[in-house]
């Protein structure tokens, strides 16, 4: 790119601005951002004929909560009130936060019980995608919708006409419309493959439509709500670049027809160039199932972009400062992955016993174990000083896909082997990047790294939150 290429990308940027909220046009440097976040019951139009009021609970009683837009290097107070009838506490998912504020119950905080307010205060050092669910029995408050976007804005924002957050959710609905409340916490599902629902939903919308104009360029942000379903989306018969995955831009990529894979948890930012005339509908789909299915919309409507934007330009973002691992790592851990239907367990440790695998599943509801301890165990994973690389074997050992998060750092995809999926080859378009939620298949071994630089106790879970609340949750201990 030359200078005046340059140029003009910032004065597009600027310009394109005018389409966003104004919560995007704070001055850098401006008085600490302050938000208001209550967790309570409401109520949302999840089925096509809008007939239903689905009861739900949800941020400010909605679903998804509202979009949070904070700056980069810009210190928050996020305020929450639990007006729910039992305690929760929110964690922000993928932000490199101090530990105090990373929302985990029984961890690095006490719940926030009801009635009670929580300030989490932090300021976000990485521009993405990012979000925002409790983490207290996350298996039910996520899945009755308590959950949404955390976007940290770049120093320079990139060159579309639109920016869009696409959030993605699971739902499992009686006919009604009701969500199916009898199967929470079903034990079918803590030993399978997770709450597995019947409605998708973007938004919190059955079809979500989007305004969009020929001769624009839209950013959508994807992220996978769901408490276990692993999903896949591709703008039909668009060619689509994919510019971040969990929050951390990558050198652009073509989606290609078979979309972008996100387990829960993940999110993938991409950018299409919209050629549509206008009346059309190009549909958003998911592409996870044997066919294709239409979640949402672009819809086109008439007139031209309002700025230039330069559609032959690649949409690249600025890295992120995140902290790279080295490639000799300090300390090599392996994360042995047991249990669940198929291969039950024969016996575990739990909370410092040997206990058996049937008075496990009957007693204390676990059916999956990280290196043979099902639950939080007494001992860290690992411990590390900081600034050590940390590499971690993962083996997936069960017969079922596992999407294994880590908290207050990213770590970087090293390599994949083994697999097997449900449809298709096991994806490996992660390898070299940098996430904070890995997807593992059935029977697959990845290893990934990390620069260890984050004081605190953090935890390693399972996102598929059934399998988190039924033994696949550790932590590990970073020394300051
Ligand atoms: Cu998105 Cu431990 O969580
Ligand atoms: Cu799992």
């Amino acid at each position: 790119m030359t200078m005046i290429d340059r140029r003009q990308f910032i004065q597009a940027a600027a310009g394109s601005a005018l389409l966003y909220p104004a919560t995007q046009f704070l001055p850098a440097g401006a008085a600490a951002h302050r938000f208001e976040l209550t967790a309570r019951p409401g109520s949302a139009n999840l089925l096509e004929d809008g007939s239903a009021k689905t009861a739900i609970w949800g941020f400010d009683g909605k679903v998804p909560g509202p979009v949070l837009r904070v700056k980069r290097n810009q210190p928050v107070t996020i305020a929450v009130h639990n007006k729910l009838d039992q305690p929760t506490s929110v964690h922000w998912h993928g932000i490199r936060i101090d530990n105090a504020m990373d929302g985990v119950a029984g961890l690095t905080q006490e719940p926030i019980a009801p009635n009670h307010t929580f300030e989490y205060r932090f300021t976000a050092p990485d521009a993405g995608t990012y979000w925002y669910h409790p983490h207290n029995r996350t298996w039910e408050q996520l899945a009755r919708g308590l959950y949404g976007a955390l976007i940290v804005e770049e120093d320079v924002p990139l060159a579309v006409h639109r920016d869009y957050v696409l959030a993605a959710d699971d739902w499992r609905l009686e006919r009604d419309g009701t969500l199916h409340e009898a199967s929470l916490g079903h034990m079918m599902d803590w030993s399978h493959a997770g709450r597995l629902g019947n409605i998708l939903t973007l938004n919190g919308k059955p079809y979500e439509r989007l305004t969009v104009r020929n001769g624009e360029r839209v950013r959508l942000r994807l992220i996978n709500t769901s408490n276990a379903r692993v999903m896949r989306f591709g703008i039909k018969d668009v060619d689509t670049w994919i510019i971040a995955i969990d929050g951390q831009p990558i050198d652009p990529v073509r989606a290609g027809k078979q979309g972008v894979q996100l387990a829960p948890a993940q999110r993938a930012d991409i950018v299409v160039d919209i050629t549509a005339k206008p009346g059309e509908e190009i549909p958003i789909a998911e592409l996870s199932g044997e066919d294709a299915l239409a979640a949402g919309y672009l819809v086109c409507e008439a007139g031209a972009p309002n700025v230039p934007v330069d559609l032959t330009s690649t949409p690249m973002l600025h890295a992120n400062p995140l902290p790279l691992p080295e490639a000799e790592p300090a300390q090599s851990i392996d994360l042995i992955m047991t249990g669940g239907a198929m291969a039950w367990l024969q016996s575990a440790q739990f909370k410092g016993q040997s206990v058996d695998g049937r008075t496990l599943a009957r007693e204390h509801r676990q059916f999956w174990a990280f290196n043979g301890t099902a639950g939080m165990a007494p001992k860290p994973l690992f411990e590390a000083a900081s600034g050590e690389t940390v590499k971690i074997r993962m083996e997936n050992q069960t017969m079922w896909p596992h999407g294994i998060h880590l908290h207050g750092h990213h770590f970087k995809i090293l390599s994949r082997t083994g697999g097997r999926t449900r449809i298709g080859e096991p994806d490996r378009s992660d390898i070299g990047l940098m996430r904070d939620t890995v997807l593992l298949e059935a029977e697959e071994t990845a290893e990934v790294a990390l620069k260890a630089d984050n004081p605190g106790k953090w935890m390693l879970h399972c996102h598929m939150l059934e399998h988190q609340a039924a033994g696949m949750g550790t932590w590990f201990l970073v020394r300051p």
